[in-house]
Formats: C-alpha cells, structure tokens, sequence
C-alpha cells in the first residue's frame, strides 16, 4: 500500500472540509488508508476541525499513526470568511486572532504544534494589504514560538505574491491555490513558487476541471496506463511538482489516489495535459 509521506514534507494532503458528522471516521480512514498529511482549518463554516482531532485520537489509539508519523496543516481566516461561530474574538486585533486561532486549532488537533500554518487568503481579492501585513507578522510569530514548522498562503494571485514578496523578507514555504486547467494549471503562479523556492499545493483538481478530466487524450490515457482519469490528473500535477490535496470520501478512491504517486506518465503526456486548456 502506498503511504503518502514519511518525510517532513508530504506528496499528498488529505482535505477534510465539508465533511461535518464524517469528518472524524473519514480522517480515521484516510490514514488508516495511507495518507500522512491533514489539511483543515479553523473555519468551522467550511471544516470541523475538533472532529479532525476525534480522527486522529482514534488513529493514534489503533496504533496506525504517531503524531511524529504526520504533517497537519491549518489555516487562520479573516473573520469575512467565517460564520458566527468564530475561533477568535473579532474585537482583537488581527495579531492577537492569530494567536487565538492557533491556540484553538492546537486544542481541536491534540498537538502542541502543527507542520504548517497557512492564511486562508488575503484580506483583499487584489491586493496584500496592510492587514494581510500584519497577520503575516503575527503568523510568523507563530512558527518563531515553535507551534508551526512552517506558514504557507492561500487563494492568492501572482500579483499579491509579488506585493508579499516585496513587503516581507520571508517567502511562504507553500501556496495553497484552486488549480484551473483553463489558467494553464494557475502556471504564473506555479513559475513564482519554482523561482522562490515555493512549495504549491494544488486544490480543486478534478472538480474544477471536469472538461479535461472528460479529455479524450486523458481518456487514452488512461486506458493505455490501466489507470483512471483522475488517477492521471493526481499523477501529472505531482510530475509538474505539485503537492496535490483530494478531499474524497470513497476508501477506494482513497486508495486510486494514494496509488497514482507511483504513476510515471511519459514527458510528452505531461506536456500535452499542460497544454490541454489553457
Ligand atoms: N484553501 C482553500 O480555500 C480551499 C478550498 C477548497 C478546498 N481546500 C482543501 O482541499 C481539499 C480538497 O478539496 P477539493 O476542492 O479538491 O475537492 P474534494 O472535496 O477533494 O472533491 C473531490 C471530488 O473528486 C472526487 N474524487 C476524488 N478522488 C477521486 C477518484 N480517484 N476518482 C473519482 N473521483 C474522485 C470526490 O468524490 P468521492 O468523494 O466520491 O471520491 C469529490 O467529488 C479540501 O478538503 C480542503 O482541505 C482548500
């Protein structure tokens, strides 16, 4: 069986939103099933990251997993991406939510340090800003304390990353965007994360682009590997040195998706799906 990790940076992230009264068992699962890697939030609108801890508890307790075995990732978000039901007090100033966030986040995971801490997006669609600023700062104080190896950023567009980049001296160790085939495979993003040393961690890869996952060059593909379509899209986003996250809910597809890193697909079909849509 294919483990998805053992070193301390993962080749597959197991992502456990939308999963409410299954989250627990499905976390349970996904390690009992290989995965090594954990990707929540403290965001109870989108994830139920206590009921991540219930998993992992129950891992630990069958004696699948240590705690050193696994890379758990969370994230802060702004209070405009949450519902009431907030992990810090919105009265705080964004330095202190951080510190809020992370402390809860660290109680609903049973841990006294997670593998990364990524901001859920910036405060604004098209710029970093000076609150964005600020969190980042706190987010650094964060990993400095030791309660995370590493920060990471999400849903951010190559214009922010370049405004980051100037504002602080410290690049993230991942980006966490939603991966559009149409955007040549978020490729601007991708080329920054290669210059800077940039770990991109890829979401949404089969559900935003069904169409190519519908690709005849993927369908024949597949066929000619023994492999399925999605197979082929987790294999090819890890050739082109992508971290990729699946958030199934099926054992076997955790299983298929767990298997594709032992897929190779030949250079030339790494450069045709590349290029398949945009
Ligand atoms: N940073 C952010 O803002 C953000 C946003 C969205 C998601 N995420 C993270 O990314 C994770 C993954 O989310 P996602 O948007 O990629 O969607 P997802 O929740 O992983 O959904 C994937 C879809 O693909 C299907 N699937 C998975 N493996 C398959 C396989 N081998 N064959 C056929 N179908 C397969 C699943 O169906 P089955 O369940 O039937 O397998 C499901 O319908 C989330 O859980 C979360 O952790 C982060």
């Amino acid at each position: 069986m294919p483990i998805a990790q053992t070193s301390s940076i993962p080749s597959f992230l197991y992502g456990t939103a939308w999963k409410e009264d299954r989250t627990a068992a499905l976390t349970e699962l996904a390690l009992r099933s290989g995965f090594r890697a954990i990707d929540t939030a403290n965001q109870r609108k989108h994830y139920f990251e206590a009921a991540v801890g219930q998993g992992l508890a129950a891992a630990y307790a069958a004696g699948i997993v240590t705690r050193a075995d696994l890379f758990l990732q969370t994230k802060f978000t702004y209070q405009e991406g949450q519902d009431h039901r907030l992990p810090y007090d919105p009265a705080a100033t964004l330095s202190v939510q951080v510190a809020q966030s992370m402390a809860s986040s660290l109680e609903h995971l049973g841990t006294d340090h997670v593998d990364s801490f990524v901001l859920h997006g910036p405060a604004s669609h098209s710029q970093w800003t000076t609150a964005d600023f600020e969190t980042w700062q706190a987010m650094i104080k964060e990993r400095d304390a030791g309660r995370t190896r590493l920060l990471g950023v999400s849903n951010i567009s190559l214009a922010q990353l370049q405004q980051m980049a100037r504002a602080h001296a410290e690049p993230p160790a991942f980006i966490q965007n939603r991966c559009y085939a149409r955007l040549g495979w978020d490729r601007e993003v991708r080329a920054f994360c290669r210059e800077h040393n940039i770990i991109y961690q890829g979401f949404s890869l089969l559900t935003a682009n069904q169409q190519v996952l519908r690709h005849p060059t993927i369908a024949a593909l597949a066929v000619e590997m023994n492999a399925t379509p999605a197979q082929i899209i987790f294999a090819f986003a890890r050739q082109i040195g992508m971290l990729p996250l699946t958030g199934t809910s099926s054992a076997e597809h955790m299983k298929q998706d767990l298997a594709s890193l032992s897929r190779e697909l030949p250079r030339e079909a790494v450069n045709t799906i590349e290029a398949l849509a945009g």
